[in-house]
């Protein structure tokens, strides 16, 4: 008897574990209606099939987990409305994964270990899980909620801890970009402030091309606000150009060495199908030490990707962004197939480990910092 409740208990936790994200799932692991929702999205003629119909407002679990040097691997997991651990003096990140995502999802936590190998830094990764481990259209109605409880935190910051919103870099990975979105909507209204840099990565366009802008991540959003398109044409990602500065890595879809799946069969793996869209958290994750994704400015891509001919303007994607040079917004990136995938480009060819320069709180960034 003790036994078998112990068992059922274990099969319980271990259910729990598995289903919080998709890194060793397999199609057939996944309940029927998300199946034939992942097949719909595949398909072009069928997304529409994708409906939404939000009536009653939901409260899903949402979590902090701070990391740092001092605590790499197991978070601290942050009282939102007394956030006492963390401090204003160092460099903020805060992450927030994205559809069938979780702070242990492997990409999440590479970013997160590339961002802590570098600085010194609090990095909080929002866990919304449970809202996010779910049909792509209840998750997207769980959403306003968690972006509401990030405004909250991020004005807790603020007032108890006097941090500054300018100061925070947030990332959000697909149906977590957009949340972000949301997020900086309510700040406005809560605390009139603003985030000072958002990074989206491959954010998700379904169901969101036809929303307004402030329902979802757009270059008001931010002080800052880069994006790194890496699914779009027929993919998970938005397409159309949101941010202050958007990057097109291969032209914004089908990443090279992901393998193209259209047609699902039970033992596909789920990350096949969302490699492309995972690149994006990938490039940033390498661009925090490996700074080699340059970018060459285009005119009118995607639509097109033929780069500039003439004032043409070189780019770092990833990390180094916020040093970029304006005006030009709009970058094609290529990238090679595996790890390393920064390739170098014109006037800056790769140099991996190379520290030439210390940026504003002192830590080596890699390559000279500003592109003339
Ligand atoms: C979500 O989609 C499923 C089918 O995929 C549908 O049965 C359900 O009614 C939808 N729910 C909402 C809230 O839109
Ligand atoms: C949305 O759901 C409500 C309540 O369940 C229902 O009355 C309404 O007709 C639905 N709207 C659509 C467009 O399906
Ligand atoms: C230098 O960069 C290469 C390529 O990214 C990497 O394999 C190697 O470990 C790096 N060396 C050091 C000392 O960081």
């Amino acid at each position: 008897m003790a036994f078998s409740s112990s068992l059922f208990f274990l099969l319980a936790v271990f259910t729990i574990e598995v289903l919080s994200n998709y890194d060793d799932l397999q199609v057939k692991d996944l309940s029927p209606d998300l199946q034939r929702q992942l097949q719909y999205m595949l398909d072009d003629p069928f997304r529409d099939q994708i409906k939404t119909n939000c009536t009653t407002p939901t409260s899903p679990e949402v979590k902090y987990l701070l990391y740092t040097r001092t605590t790499p691997n197991l978070p601290i997991i942050i009282d939102p409305t007394n956030p006492h651990q963390i401090s204003a003096r160092t460099k903020f990140v805060m992450v927030v994964p994205g559809w069938l995502q979780s702070p242990s999802s492997k990409k999440i936590v590479h970013l997160k270990d590339e961002y802590i190998k570098r600085y010194d830094l609090n990095l909080v990764i929002v866990d919304w899980s449970q809202a996010a481990f779910n049909l792509y259209n209840l998750t997207f109605c769980d959403m306003p909620f968690v972006g509401q409880s990030i405004a909250d935190f991020i004005c807790t910051l603020a007032d108890q801890r006097n941090l500054h919103p300018g100061v925070i870099h947030a990332i959000g990975h697909s149906l977590g970009a957009q949340v972000l979105g949301l997020t900086a909507e309510y700040l406005r209204g809560k605390c009139a402030m603003e985030i000072g840099r958002i990074t989206g990565l491959d954010i998700s366009g379904i169901l969101f091309e036809k929303l307004p802008d402030s329902q979802r991540l757009d270059k008001s959003d931010a002080e800052l606000v880069d994006i790194i398109h890496s699914d779009t044409l027929r993919g998970f990602g938005f397409w159309l150009n949101i941010g202050d500065v958007d990057f097109h890595p291969n032209c914004g879809h089908d990443q090279p060495g992901c393998p193209y799946v259209k047609k699902l069969e039970p033992d596909t793996m789920v990350s096949d199908i969302f490699c492309s869209s995972d690149r994006s958290v990938e490039y940033l994750a390498e661009s925090v030490n490996d700074n080699n994704l340059i970018g060459k400015s285009c005119g009118i891509c995607p639509r097109s990707c033929q780069t500039d001919i003439i004032n043409e303007v070189y780019a770092y994607m990833g990390e180094e962004c916020r040093d970029n040079p304006k005006p030009a917004k709009r970058f094609i990136v290529p990238t090679n197939e595996k790890s390393p995938y920064g390739r170098g480009w014109g006037p800056f060819p790769v140099v991996h480990n190379s520290t030439k320069c210390v940026d504003e709180i002192g830590s080596p960034c890699l390559r000279s910092c500003k592109i003339n």
